[in-house]
């Protein structure tokens, strides 16, 4: 068990890990009104966009971490063939399943599963996406190998995720938002004491985009978009199945 605030300093993957499951399993029924209040609800237009741009009529979807659906649900309007929506907390799956209705059954599924090791079949996914969740992974060459296990030749990756944007100033800017506002709001709003304190420090502990282009290199992707969006603080990252 994770100790309070131990995430402040060191821990392992399992101790990470485990964090991460119970503090999003916590925080479920409050997430979307907690996500749509911080970005002014760009975060739905970011996964649209995302998915306009990237999915294809009859493509096969995993969307990793996928909480509670948002982008699960951008992808099914580009009539791909089917999406299945994968999460280790079974309440953010659940949250995710109220809002999958008899329609969009047909296309989405949510299953419950862990991102270093995936149900699914070797070389038999068009598309992967990581929506805010690269970050809270501990063991991204893991993740990362299954990824490249899954997808089909040519298969791409998609990554939304939240990066400290590169200048001080604005970096300055972004850490008094989330530090201040978002934390206070979080901590309201959710009544989870520190899962908007993790928030911080998974932003600051995290590679910057450059860096994670680098690591997905090394795992045999290449890169196909590289974009910051919101004041150089969320950036998309997609990359395609190399040999
Ligand atoms: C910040 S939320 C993002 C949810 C959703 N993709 C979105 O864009 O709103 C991160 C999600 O990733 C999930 N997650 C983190 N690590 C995971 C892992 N190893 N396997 C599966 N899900 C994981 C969490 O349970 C959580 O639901």
């Amino acid at each position: 068990m994770v100790k309070k605030q131990q995430f402040k300093f060191q821990w392992n993957s399992t101790q990470r890990s485990e964090y991460v499951q119970k503090m999003f399993s916590e925080i479920s029924g409050t997430y979307d009104l907690i996500n749509d209040l911080f970005t002014f609800g760009m975060h739905k237009k970011w996964k649209r966009k995302l998915a306009q741009s990237f999915i294809n009529h009859n493509d096969i979807v995993v969307d990793i971490g996928c909480g509670t659906g948002d982008f699960s649900f951008a992808c099914m309007e580009q009539k791909p063939q089917h999406v299945i929506g994968i999460d280790f907390s079974s309440e953010m799956i659940q949250e995710a399943t109220k809002k999958n209705t008899v329609e969009s059954q047909k296309c989405i599924k949510f299953v419950i599963g862990d991102a270093v090791n995936l149900p699914i079949r070797s070389s038999s996914v068009d598309i992967c996406s990581l929506s805010f969740v690269i970050r809270n992974i501990p063991n991204i060459q893991d993740m990362l190998s299954e990824v490249h296990r899954i997808l089909k030749p040519g298969g791409k990756l998609v990554i939304l995720e939240v990066f400290k944007p590169p200048s001080k100033g604005i970096n300055f800017i972004v850490s008094f938002y989330i530090n201040f506002f978002v934390l206070f709001l979080g901590r309201v709003i959710s009544k989870h004491k520190d899962g908007y304190v993790y928030l911080n420090y998974s932003i600051n502990t995290f590679m910057n985009i450059d860096e994670l282009g680098t690591q997905l290199q090394q795992e045999k992707f290449i890169i196909i978009q590289k974009k910051m969006v919101m004041l150089a603080s969320v950036g998309t990252l997609v990359v395609q199945k190399g040999d």
